[in-house]
């Protein structure tokens, strides 16, 4: 059975992903990325469509994988950081030389600038290519690709696993009555490969019966929460309810918040968590009143490299996505509609950062830290840098 609404650009049914996934589409599971029958074309949940559509796009070369992340088509750190590898495998079948692998490099990582999952695919799979006869270059680079797709739906299950300790820890504070929880932007499977990172402890949860209820805040001005994470939880069944951005605090203030859980796109090796634009205000209000607020991070979105969080680049999106925005109307069209008055300027900073201060917990595929460099360090010795040879604090 295929997923309601799947089909392809040209309007053909297309088989679900076959590999083992978890997350739900119509009762199909359902991967953000995968490889196409054709063993070599990349296949993409078209998120710019969503929710009004279920389209899956087709990427044949690295210039569309470079476009597919910079229009936001995939989006969310670890999917950027995946789709970035196949757009490198992409490369390399078409032309296996130097120049060609430099050439991809520098074309997708020019892409976004925040999540550091891009440069870490980037490095990994150039590391695994370049040393190669130019013959074997592209099935290395699949092989690299695939691997890193495969291993981040097993760290986002695993995050989910220790996730779950924390909401059923919550929900036997409270029997009989759901764990709320709150979530900024989407952190969910369509942002990674599968599970989602802050959303596989939901899903676990959910799944394993433990009653919850989620908070989505709306996620202007892209609307990531009201459109790609209610729509997941939607499709997988979970209870929840779009708050706009502004209803968080009021919402804590009054009891109605147990637990916030959020993603991100780099973390400091010190804790500090750069994340979707209006994360750190859901942080000081989680602080303001008691709540505990925890990040979900793989590895893979840990800087190991940079302690101080003014490092961390953030992207300036359009105005545009300020100024405009796009819905569908009551007759079923697709239009956007401007929002702010002719002449007035526009700013557009996609993500903020909370400080390693504000975080109760980061969740990682290997258990919870606290936010500073010495918990994370004690998780992950391999990849942690000697105090002082890192980006200042
Ligand atoms: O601009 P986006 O939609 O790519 O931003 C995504 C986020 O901020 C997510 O929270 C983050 O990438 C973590 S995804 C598991």
């Amino acid at each position: 059975m295929l997923p309601r609404r799947h089909r392809d650009r040209n309007g053909r049914g297309k088989a679900a992903i076959r590999r083992t996934s978890s997350v739900k589409v119509n009762g199909v599971p359902f991967r953000s990325i995968f490889l196409d029958e054709d063993g070599w074309s990349v296949r993409i949940v078209d998120q710019t469509a969503l929710p009004h559509e279920f389209l899956v796009s087709r990427l044949t070369d690295v210039a569309a994988a470079a476009r597919a992340i910079m229009e936001m088509k995939v989006r969310g750190a670890p999917l950027i950081g995946a789709t970035a590898a196949y757009g490198l495998a992409l490369a390399l079948r078409a032309d296996p030389g130097d120049a060609s692998l430099a050439r991809a490099r520098v074309l997708l990582d020019s892409t976004r600038p925040t999540a550091v999952n891009l440069r870490w695919a980037l490095d990994r799979v150039s590391a695994q290519v370049s040393h190669l006869p130019e013959s074997e270059r592209a099935s290395e680079a699949y092989r690299a690709a695939a691997a890193i797709a495969d291993e981040d739906v097993e760290r986002n299950r695993q995050i989910g696993e220790h996730g779950l300790g924390l909401i059923r820890d919550l929900a036997s504070r409270k029997p009989g009555d759901a764990v709320e929880i709150l979530t900024h932007c989407n952190a969910g499977w369509l942002a990674t490969v599968d599970w989602g990172t802050a959303t596989a402890p939901i899903y676990l949860a959910h799944d394993a019966g433990v009653s919850v209820h989620v908070w989505v805040d709306e996620t202007r001005p892209r609307n990531q929460g009201a459109s790609l994470t209610a729509w997941e939880l939607a499709e997988h069944g979970v209870p929840h309810t779009v708050v706009v951005d502004n209803a968080g605090g009021h919402l804590m203030q009054r009891g109605q918040v147990d637990v916030c859980i959020v993603g991100t796109d780099r973390t400091t090796a010190a804790g500090h968590v750069a994340n979707k634009v209006g994360t750190y205000l859901k942080a000081l209000a989680a602080r303001d009143n008691h709540i505990p607020f925890y990040v979900a991070a793989p590895s893979s979105s840990i800087d190991w490299g940079l302690t101080g969080w003014r490092e961390i680049p953030i992207e300036e999106r359009p105005g545009a996505e300020v100024a405009r925005v796009r819905g569908r109307t009551d007759h079923g069209r697709i239009e956007t509609v401007t929002v702010i008055p002719p002449g007035s300027q526009v700013a557009n900073p996609a993500f903020d950062v909370t400080p390693a201060e504000l975080v109760t917990g980061i969740i990682t595929e290997r258990g919870i830290a606290t936010a500073s460099r010495e918990a994370l360090a004690r998780l992950f010795p391999e990849k942690a840098t000697p105090r002082g040879t890192e980006g200042s604090a």
